[in-house]
Order: structure tokens, then sequence, then C-alpha cells
């Protein structure tokens, strides 16, 4: 009975704070149910059509393959060997049945998608603990009905120590480099949604921005279809927010701290002395990071080093957190 009054005032607490629907991969908020069922996760081992068994082809590369193989949840089509280090077993193939191979969302790349997260560059140390804090269930999202955060859930919980610091290792020994092209409009095109992705509609008359940020492929086909990993994103962020975010990022404006005071000078994430490394923020998807920020404040990502984070979000709107993340994602890395 404490409890359900307990998560009740919670839920007035944050009555009027609706995670942004955007930054989750959804048109509309949330519902206000306190709990709902978490969707199963769509299956993407698809049933053979012809048109899946057809060879596909992308320029720089002499690989071909079909959408059976692009998809491969075991073993997803690796278009470009010669762009990153051998992958170890893992990240390349899972381990059948519950870990999906990390390049299946994250590309062999780790540059991944704004429905997942870009690991790339990451410092190794701090890749870690992520995967502990995923497996100790303190990185929940704010939007039950995303379903990937629960997997990468179950996922975390199926590694090995020595699987986390083998593809932590890879992951962290590539450079974060730009993915992510910002682009201040007041109209953006009308989008639908593919498993938490945005896709422009062919055809289809623009639309007004709002308040949102609408990160899209830059070549639908070559990302939907051919999950080209050299492409990379177009984030539609509103006029004037890129401006907001950097004098929110760099003087707090009253409202926050300076990130650079613990993300680095460059925003390229840093070591603190005695507390551990912090992530990279520059050039990072902004959808990704509003979503971070929204669940540090809501307490759906927590832990001891979370606390850090604390401070900084305690006063932050959405609002703030798109003009943040307009900014950052525009960074050069
Ligand atoms: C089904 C897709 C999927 C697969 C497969 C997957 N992940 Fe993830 N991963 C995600 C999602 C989604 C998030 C972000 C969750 C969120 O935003 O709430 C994430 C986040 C992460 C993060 C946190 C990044 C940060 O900046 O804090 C790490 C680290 C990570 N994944 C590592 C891995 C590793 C290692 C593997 C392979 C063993 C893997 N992932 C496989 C979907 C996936
Ligand atoms: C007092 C130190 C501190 C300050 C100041 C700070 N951060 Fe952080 N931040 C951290 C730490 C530590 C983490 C890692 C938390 C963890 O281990 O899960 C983090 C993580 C994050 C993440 C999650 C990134 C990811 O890959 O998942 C985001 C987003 C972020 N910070 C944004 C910001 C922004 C924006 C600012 C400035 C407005 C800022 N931070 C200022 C310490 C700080």
């Amino acid at each position: 009975m404490f409890l359900f009054v307990l998560l009740c005032l919670n839920r007035v607490a944050l009555a009027d704070e609706v995670p942004p629907p955007w930054a989750y991969g959804f048109k509309t908020p949330a519902p206000p149910e306190v709990s709902l069922p978490v969707p199963p996760p769509a299956s993407t081992n698809l049933v053979p059509k012809p048109a899946d068994l057809i060879l596909h082809h992308l320029p720089g590369t002499d690989r071909q393959f079909n959408r059976i193989q692009i998809t491969d949840i075991f073993g997803p089509a690796d278009w470009y060997p010669q762009d990153h280090p051998p992958m170890p077993e893992i990240v390349a193939k899972g381990k059948a049945p519950a870990v999906w191979a990390c390049a299946r969302c994250h590309y062999p790349n780790g540059k991944g998608r704004p429905e997942n997260a870009p690991i790339a560059g990451l410092p190794v140390e701090y890749f870690i603990a992520q995967l502990h804090s995923f497996r100790a269930g303190d990185r929940q999202t704010s939007d039950v009905r995303k379903p990937n955060t629960k997997m990468m859930t179950e996922y975390a919980r199926g590694l090995t120590e020595e699987e986390m610091r083998v593809a932590a290792e890879y992951f962290g020994s590539m450079k974060w480099t730009p993915w992510i092209r910002v682009i201040e409009t007041d109209r953006v095109p009308q989008t639908t949604l593919s498993a938490g992705m945005f896709l422009p509609v062919a055809n289809a008359p623009d639309e007004p921005i709002g308040n949102r940020i609408i990160e899209v492929p830059e070549d639908v086909e070559a990302v939907e279809l051919l999950r080209n990993p050299r492409t990379g994103f177009i984030a539609y962020a509103p006029i004037g927010s890129i401006k907001r975010g950097e004098e929110l990022v760099t003087t707090g404006g009253g409202r926050t701290l300076a990130c650079a005071a613990c993300h680095g000078p460059d925003l390229k994430g840093m070591t603190i002395p005695g507390i551990g490394t912090t992530p990279g923020l520059a050039g990072r998807s902004p959808s990704y990071l509003t979503r971070q920020m929204f669940d540090i404040k809501s307490g759906a990502r927590r832990g001891p080093s979370v606390e850090l984070m604390k401070p900084v979000v305690a006063n932050l709107t959405s609002e703030d957190m798109l003009a943040i993340s307009a900014f950052l994602a525009s960074r050069i890395p």
C-alpha cells in the first residue's frame, strides 16, 4: 500500500515531465499509466521472400549480401572490413540464443543509430561500467514503450566479464568521427517510424518541426535496406537551438553546470582522477543524448557515478535538453 502511494506521488511529481517522444522513437507522448507491458522485440529473423534473396551491392566494396544476411542477428553483413579492426566473436556474431551480435545494432564500426547508441570511442572503463549498470537494472528507460533498452539489459546479463572487456576494447579502439549533420530549420519532412527510427516519407508535404529534433538517415535506402555503416544521419533542429544549447553547455546559463568541467574541454570525455571516466558527447546522436539526460533526471538511469550528473539535469526542461543536444551533436568530434 505504502509503495503504491509512493509510486503515485512519484508519478504526480513527474506528471508535467513526459519523456520527449521524439527522443525515444515515438510520435506521441507515452500514455500516463504507471506501467505498460514491454512489447516483445520485433522478430527480425525474416521469413524469406524472393526479394530477401536478391544480392545487394554498395560502392567501395566488392562484397554482396542479401537481406537475410544484412539483418542476421548472429552475424550481420560486414560491408567494409577495412574500416575497422578485426571484430571479436562477441561483436561479430554474439552468443546464440541470448546475445545478439553487437554489430547488429551498433554497426561493426560502433557508430550506431538514433534508436540505440553511439558506442565507438568510449573509454573502456566507462563502457564496462555501463554494461554492469544495464545488468544491475540501473539503466532503464523513461518511456516504457521503448523495447530495445530492455534488450540491451538482457545482453549485458548474458555476457562474461571477458566478453565485456573484449567488446569495450574493440569499440574503444576506434575514434568517434563525424556522423551527424545538424540542420536548423522550421519545417521538416513528414516522417514515419521504423523500429524506433524516423524515416522521411517520400513525396509528402513537409510539416512544422515544433519542439523536436528529427534524426533521419542521409539516404533511406542505404540505411534502412542495406544498413550501410558509412551512411550517417541528418538531425533537423529548431532554429536557434544550437546557439541556445551553446550557452547552456559552455556557461551553464544559470540552470546547469558547464559540461567541459567533467566531459573535457572539447567534450570528448575525460578521466577525472579518483572518480572515473566520462563519455564523449561531441558529434553524437542528439536523440540518444536527450534520452540519457531525461532518463538520468527521471531516475530511470541511476547508479553511483550517475549522481554526478543529477545536479546537471535537475533544472533542465526537455527544451533545454533539446537545445543542449543540438549543440553537442553539431560539434566536430
Ligand atoms: C537490439 C539492439 C542492440 C544490440 C544487439 C546491442 N545493443 Fe547496446 N544498446 C542498445 C540500445 C537501444 C542502447 C541504448 C539504450 C537507451 O537509450 O536506453 C544501447 C547502449 C549500449 C551501451 C551504452 C553506451 C553509452 O554511451 O553509455 C553500450 C556500452 C552497449 N550498448 C554495448 C553493447 C554491446 C557490447 C553489445 C554486444 C554484446 C550490444 N551493445 C548489443 C541496443 C543494442
Ligand atoms: C560533475 C561532473 C559532470 C558534469 C559537470 C557534467 N557531466 Fe555528464 N556525465 C558525468 C558522468 C560521471 C557521466 C557518466 C555517468 C555514468 O557513469 O553512467 C556523465 C554522463 C553523461 C551523459 C550520458 C552519455 C552516454 O554516453 O550515455 C550525458 C548525455 C551527459 N553526461 C551530458 C552532460 C551535459 C550536457 C553536461 C553539461 C550541461 C554534463 N553532462 C555535465 C559527469 C558530469
